[in-house]
């Protein structure tokens, strides 16, 4: 057996992973209490989990009690995966607790961290959800997975795997740390209006199975995020994981990425440059969209109420292509051109969210309407393509 790598440094947690020709072991020792602790690691994820939970209990009921609350009452930070260019980095503003961020870098930038690298609350690591993560937390906020077309796109089979394994992972570690009713541990998957594909009932209600083609080019994401759902739910009843599904619709907001193909920072970017504004044809499919702000409040309340979702959030203010590109023109240049492009495949005709469970059980709605949020996203996108207000 060969010693490979010390994987983590995290009290009261030290880990230590040694190699087989075939398998590889990961040792966990507790320095407080000078225990020792080994599970398996195969690609059965699942497998990792039980075994470390079974050793795991069985060490803590051999413990005094007063010693085993302590160990688990520890103030442990949240961790939000993703998310370097949105979410997490508004949640951050708005949260008072300490947060980890785990991003692969895929579709998020280290510049929209800059005010927060540093900061004693604030951590960030280089981890892709793909693989185990091994730390200490309460509250996990799993919203690793690229959102727009242009990225998922070109790598399909990356984001199916983030959204079923990196799931299956983040599962995992809920369940390590003991995400359960008992404790307010918990978990929150960022899913996806997305679930009810080409939606045969409007608006959306959480009742409805959607109508999602399992085959095409937006599979990886929307069958990848029912998916997610599935899991969530499975180890719900399963292992009583105590979890929250968000089931988030189109989000706008400074800090976007500029060139990501979305729609809204597509129509800002064009108006700003001075170029055509191109609305997929046939323009009269509907969105709704929601500031990033009003998503985030949504989000927390979600996290810390008693409610498991799966629960709509989103704005059910709805416009077509051509009405949000008409707009956009009136707010940041008149003279800019409309242009029909030519559509993708598997595109949305409508969405429009029922979010009656939202505010019946979050007390929740978004506050900002459209025409107030774009201008706070063009001063954003102003500042960083370099364009001054005329
Ligand atoms: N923005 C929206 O309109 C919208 C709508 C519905 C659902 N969502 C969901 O919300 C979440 C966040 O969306 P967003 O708009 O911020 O997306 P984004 O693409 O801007 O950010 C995704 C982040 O996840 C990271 N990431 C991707 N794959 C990863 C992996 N394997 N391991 C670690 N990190 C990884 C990226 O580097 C990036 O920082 C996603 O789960 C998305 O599906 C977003």
């Amino acid at each position: 057996m060969t010693r490979i790598q010390h994987i983590s440094d995290h009290p009261p947690e030290v880990s230590v992973q040694y190699s087989t020709s075939s398998q590889l072991y990961t040792e966990y020792l507790n320095p407080r209490f000078s225990e020792s602790h080994y599970i398996l690691k195969t690609l059965d994820f699942d497998l990792e989990v039980v075994e470390f939970e079974r050793k795991s209990e069985q060490w803590r009921r051999q413990l005094p009690m007063e010693i085993t609350n302590q160990c688990l009452n520890r103030p442990r930070p949240h961790l939000h995966c993703e998310i370097l260019n949105f979410f997490s980095l508004h949640c951050f503003d708005v949260c008072n607790c300490e947060v980890i961020v785990a991003d692969n870098y895929f579709t998020g930038s280290k510049d929209n961290l800059r005010k927060w690298i540093g900061h004693p609350r604030f951590e960030l690591i280089r981890h892709d959800v793909t693989e185990p993560l091994l730390i200490e937390v309460d509250q996990i906020y799993h919203l690793a997975c690229p959102a727009s077309p242009i990225f998922y796109k070109y790598n399909p089979v990356k984001t199916i795997k983030t959204n079923v394994i990196g799931t299956l992972n983040m599962l995992g570690l809920a369940k390590r740390v003991g995400a359960s009713m008992i404790m307010s541990d918990r978990i929150l998957l960022t899913s996806t209006s997305e679930v009810y594909g080409d939606p045969l009932v409007h608006p959306q209600d959480e009742s409805y199975w959607g109508n999602v083609n399992p085959i095409g080019v937006r599979s990886c994401y929307d069958e990848g995020k029912r998916v997610a759902e599935t899991l969530m739910f499975d180890y719900h009843r399963q292992h009583g994981i105590e979890i929250r599904i968000a089931r988030i619709f189109n989000t706008y907001g400074p800090r976007m990425n500029i060139d990501d193909g979305r729609v809204v920072s597509n129509f800002i970017a064009q108006a700003l440059r001075g170029e055509p504004l191109t609305v997929q044809a046939p323009g009269t499919q509907t969105r709704s969209f929601c500031y990033v702000s009003d998503n985030v409040d949504g989000l927390i309340r979600l996290m810390e109420g008693e409610h498991i979702g799966p629960i709509n959030i989103g704005n059910p203010g709805e416009f077509t292509m051509l009405e949000l590109a008409e707009t956009v023109k009136e707010l940041i240049d008149p003279e800019v051109e409309i242009k029909v492009v030519e559509n993708t495949p598997d595109d949305p005709r409508q969405r429009k969210p029922d979010i009656t469970k939202a505010r019946e059980l979050l007390g929740w709605e978004p506050k900002i309407k459209l025409r107030d949020g774009l201008p706070l996203m063009e001063e954003d996108f102003r500042l960083r393509l370099g364009v001054p207000k005329k």
